[in-house]
Parts: structure tokens; sequence; C-alpha cells
């Protein structure tokens, strides 16, 4: 790797690293050459007669057991998308919990959305007319607590309800609708234990299911009951880069997944800031990395700092004096970084501590009673600076956020009232706009930082594609300064820039709408999920069929192969900028960048050069816009 970062804000942060503890591109470098067997998938300690490892290339061919590659990698794989199914759906549930205590007793949290919630419930079966908020509310926490744990047999009522009625009969051909969400993930730890499921496309099968798990009792469900909860998102903008952490403000960073936390840190940072300037700072200043940034971005306008490879740089700036975090892509090293320096890192979560770490547990009665002390906390060490540590960066970019579904269709539906999906694809009819490509997911360490999402983006754009993105894919846009209007004239092809700067106009800005669309944080790709369900529905026509396409450039988590996989199972083409673990599974491998299509319409394809990611998808968009005849 020749650079570590694209990012200009981290690098120049980077560049007076003082140590002494490593960065995470040290401990790569310490790391390689990183292990083969593994990297293959072709390891396994599923037993204690393990670990085994097979050679590729003769001898041993297979584990102790007798399982072979494909089993191999089949079954790690499917571990893989387990986990990261049951990060999201325990993040839903942990949200559902929330709404269902807001919804019997007074305590710190409200129904802000209860349109979203009818709407939601009329989707669900509910009936609601004449019917008071709270007792609909109650009778969809039934409907969602079906889903994580209904008794016997059924199906996901939120994937029923809300996936394209097309896909729930393929599904259903093909055995793969998950019962609810608890069930499935046990049941894929037992088929995948020792001395069970020896049939690779029996896996992978299973492997589909869990992907509709995360796709519908996890990130549909979750982005839904937070949209309740904490209010759709609407156009509003910002800042993004290390830049806003600035020496005359308290800094607040929250880093994390759940917006239960961070809603109650934005709002006690408001209530507290005469405390902070008692303290000699001018204001309390929150920021955000990975998804509880976005969440707040989303809703309040709250700026991003950065993304996930780079948030030792925010504590490395010397100015974090609070990172308070949640769950879920947060770096064990953070813990040992923030003692050298006067940052106190607060971890808030049951099942996320760390040793020398403050521990504030969030619980939903001391909500209010327990952001409060954080942000005391957080002031309190604000005069603790010490100047010699302060590594700043003036970088940052402005940006445009807050493109959800509703966001959208509010804006087309000042073109037309009565169906504003028709100027969306009437102009990709005409071309103006090619295609739509998602793209999602984290960074990986593997890949210089940013560089994969930001031109393959640039790519794209200039061919007239329009993006949507979420999660830490949308950070290394914002970064990179693609989430403005200014972007659009200075990097959109010119039929893209003509239909953004007609709805920059009926928006009311003056200015073309920027031409990445960030649509929230990662359980928010639901929302480009009900987009695709809209459009296919609204044409007639299959997901599968549409000039669409969605791409992982950076992937690292376990969430973002469930996500990949929810995605394939919708019918998509979808692009990963880093090897899986798979290879040592040649059939499998097979399957899931090409045999996949026929079976599920949709597949992986792996490439991390940028330019040739952009033509393959380019490519596939001109053959799906070819077969509706475009
Ligand atoms: Fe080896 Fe099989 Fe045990 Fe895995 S399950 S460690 S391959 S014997
Ligand atoms: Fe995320």
């Amino acid at each position: 790797m020749e650079k570590f970062t694209i990012d200009t804000g981290a690098e120049q942060v980077l560049q007076n690293w003082q140590g002494p503890v490593e960065h995470v591109w040290q401990r790569y470098q310490e790391q390689e050459p990183q292990c083969g067997f593994g990297s293959l998938g072709l390891c396994c300690r599923h037993c204690g007669q393990g670990p085994c490892r097979i050679n590729p290339f003769g001898k041993p061919d297979k584990g102790i057991c007798g399982a072979d590659g494909n089993i191999m990698v089949a079954r790690n794989l499917l571990r893989q998308v387990t986990a990261g199914a049951a990060a999201h759906v325990d993040h839903a549930y942990e949200t559902l919990e929330v709404l269902e205590k807001a919804l019997s007793e007074e305590g710190p949290y409200k129904i802000t959305d209860a349109e979203k919630l009818k709407g939601l419930a009329h989707k669900l079966g509910i009936a609601v007319e004449g019917k008071d908020i709270k007792d609909i509310g109650k009778e969809l926490v039934a409907k969602a607590r079906e889903d994580f744990q209904r008794f016997g047999s059924g199906e996901l009522n939120w994937l029923v309800a809300h996936a394209p009625k097309e896909r729930v009969a393929k599904w259903r051909e093909l055995g793969v609708i998950p019962r609810n969400a608890d069930r499935e993930i046990r049941e894929a730890l037992h088929q995948t234990t020792m001395g069970m499921d020896a049939s690779w496309p029996n896996l992978l099968l299973a492997t589909v299911k869990l992907g509709l798990v995360d796709g519908y009792a996890g990130l549909k469900l979750g982005t839904d009951l937070q949209d309740i909860l904490f209010g759709t998102p609407q156009p509003v903008f910002s800042e993004a880069n290390l830049g806003v952490l600035t020496e005359e403000n308290v800094n607040i960073v929250m880093h994390g997944h759940i917006p239960l936390l961070s809603e109650k840190i934005v709002e006690w940072a408001r209530k507290l800031t005469p405390e902070a300037q008692k303290a000699g700072a001018k204001s309390i200043q929150v920021s955000g990395i990975c998804c509880t940034a976005n969440e707040i971005l989303m809703r309040h306008g709250i700026p991003l700092a950065t993304n996930f490879l780079a948030q030792e740089l925010a504590i490395a700036t010397g100015l974090t004096d609070a990172m308070i975090v949640d769950v879920q892509c947060i770096m064990p090293s953070l813990a040992s970084l923030a003692r050298c320096y006067h940052t106190v890192l607060i971890t808030t979560n049951p099942i996320v501590k760390m040793d020398g770490a403050t521990h504030l547990e969030w619980s939903y009665q001391q909500a209010d009673e327990m952001a409060r002390k954080a942000v005391e906390l957080a002031i309190a060490a604000y005069s603790k600076r010490d100047p010699a540590k302060i590594n700043a960066t003036r970088e940052k970019t402005t940006l445009m956020v807050g493109f959800s579904v509703e966001t959208i269709i509010s804006i087309l539906s000042k073109i037309d009232a009565q169906e504003p999906l028709k100027p969306l694809v009437q102009e990709i009819s005409n071309g103006d706009i090619q295609g739509v490509v998602a793209t999602v997911g984290c960074n990986n360490v593997k890949i210089t930082h940013d560089y994969l999402h930001v031109n393959l983006v640039k790519e794209l754009i200039s061919k007239d594609v329009l993006v949507v993105t979420t999660g830490c894919s949308a950070n290394a846009l914002a970064k990179a300064g693609l989430l403005n209007s200014e972007a659009t004239e200075k990097w959109a092809g010119p039929g893209l820039k003509k239909i953004l700067s007609l709805l920059g106009q009926v928006a009311g800005l003056d200015k073309p709408l920027p031409p990445v669309w960030h649509m929230g944080s990662c359980v928010d790709n639901s929302r480009i999920g009900d987009v695709l369900t809209a459009l296919a529905e609204y044409l007639g026509v299959t997901v599968q069929q549409l000039p669409v396409a969605a791409s992982a450039p950076e992937h690292q988590h376990e969430k973002a192969l469930a996500i990949g996989t929810w995605a394939v199972a919708m019918g998509c083409l979808v692009h990963l900028g880093v090897m899986p673990p798979i290879l040592g599974g040649q059939e499998v491998t097979a399957f899931l960048t090409s045999g996949a299509e026929e079976v599920l319409g949709g597949k992986f394809f792996v490439e991390s050069d940028p330019v040739k990611a952009a033509t393959v998808i380019y490519e596939h968009i001109q053959a799906k816009r070819k077969g509706l005849g475009l």
C-alpha cells in the first residue's frame, strides 16, 4: 500500500502521530504476511480435534472430521453472516424495548413520528382508523416481537409486508424465509457446529436465510422503529472531517451505532453549554464517528468527525475531551490510546467494556442522568488538555444530507404530486440518469483509507449514475466533498447535472442537489431496499431487471457480509473491494460469483481497482437498460 489514506484531515493528524502506542496501519504491517489458510477460509476450530487447515494445493485436503474446502468455507461464511445479522437484530431489539416502554410509561423517550407509526401499522395489517396512537403502537410492538421470538412456524412480518411480492414468492420456493430472528440465529449456530451440515449448497441457502434475517428483522425493523422514536430524516446541512474538532470548544465524539444514547447526548450537550462556557470553552461541539454519527447527522445536522479507520485519529488530535461509545466497530485500541491523552473514553453498553475506560451504563430510566454525567465528564476533561499534544487539522467539507425515502418522495412530488416516482423513472428512461448505485459499508485497512469509496463514486457519477450511500461509505464521500452542490458542478455527468439542478430548484435550494444522496446509517440500508422495492413495483418489474447495483468497496465487518447477502437475495449485483475468505471453496466461490444469479437474481463480484469496478458496474447497468428496452 503506497499511502495509508487519501483523507487530507486524517493524513495531517497521522503525520504528527505522537505514539507511544501504534495506530491501526502499523498494527496491520506487524500482521503481514497474513495467514494464507485463513485468507482462503480454509481453517476450522469448530471442535477440539482441531484446529484443522486444508492445503489448497495438495494434502491435507480435508479436516480431521472429513470436511473439505467447500464445507469449511460455507460453514465459516454462514457463521460470519449470522454474527452480522445478530448485531443488527440486537440493535433493532434494543430499539423495540425502548419503543415499548415509551408507549406505556412516562420516561425519557417519546414518539416523534406518529405518521410513520400509522403508515407502518397499516402496512402490517393493523387497523388504525379511530384508534389511539399508543394502542396502535402497542399492536405494532407485538408484531415486531413476533419477528424476534415467534413461537413455532411462520414468516417474518416485516419481510412479508415490505419485500417485493415476487421476491417473497421466490424465497418461499427456496425455503429461505426466516421464521423469527432468534430461531434462525440459533439454528445457524447449531447447523455449523461439529458433525452437522456437510452440504455446501444447504449451508449457502441457510446463509441466504440469515441475510434475510438481517435485511428485515435487523435493518428494516431497526430503521422503522428509530424513525418512529426520533423522527424521519429531512434535508439538513452540516460539515465533515477532523477539522470539526476545534480548540475553543469542548469536544464530545460519539462513536458506535445506536441512536438511543447519542440522541440524549445531543440534548444534554445543549442543556449544559453554559457549564462549558463557565469552564472557558466557547460551546460544546458534539460530532460523530461511524453510524451513531450518521444517525445524529441525518436527524440534527451534527457534524461528522471521521469514519471507521480513522477513529484513533480523533483522539490523536488532542482535542477530543470525551469519546462516548455504544456498540460495534469500536477498536479495542482506543483505551490505550486515550490513556496517552486527556480524553475520557466512556463505554455505555454492558457488552462493550474496556480496561481503562470509564463505564457509564445507559439504561432506559437513567438515560438522562447518564447523558448528563457523560457531558459533565467531557467538560471536566476540557481543562486537562495538554497543549503540547494538540495535533489539529482545519480540514472539513460541507454537506447536504437527510435523504430518507420520505425526503426523496417529497422532492419528487414537487414535480409530480400524483406519481412522485414518475419523474425519476422518466429520467432513467431518457438516459439522463443511467442507473442507481448504492455504496455502503466500512473501511478496511487492506485498502488505502477511503480510496475505493471515493474513486469508484467519482467514476460512476461522471457516467450519469446517481449514487445513494450509507454508513462509513457515506462518511468517506462526505469528507471527499461529494455530498454538496459543488460536487455536482465538478464531477457529475451532463445528464445527472441537469436533473440534479432541476431537483435542487424544486427543493428551493437555488443550487443542484448533491450527486450522492446520504440515506443514513448501516441499518438504513433498508431505505435503499425500500427505494428498489418501490421502483420495481411502480414499473411492474423485478429488482433484478432494474439498472441498479450495490457496492461495499472497503468492507471489513461481518455485518457487511450479511447486508451484501440480503442485497444479492434481492436480485442485485454486489461489488466488494476486498475478497472475503471464500476462495478455498471452489464450488462455493463459483456459486457466489456466478451461479447465484440464476437462483437469486443477484451475485457478488470482487474488484479492488475503482476504474475496473466502475466499468463492470456500468456494463451491468447497460445490460439491464437493454433488457428493459431503454
Ligand atoms: Fe477439524 Fe472438523 Fe473439528 Fe473443524 S470440525 S476442527 S475440520 S475436525
Ligand atoms: Fe455502520
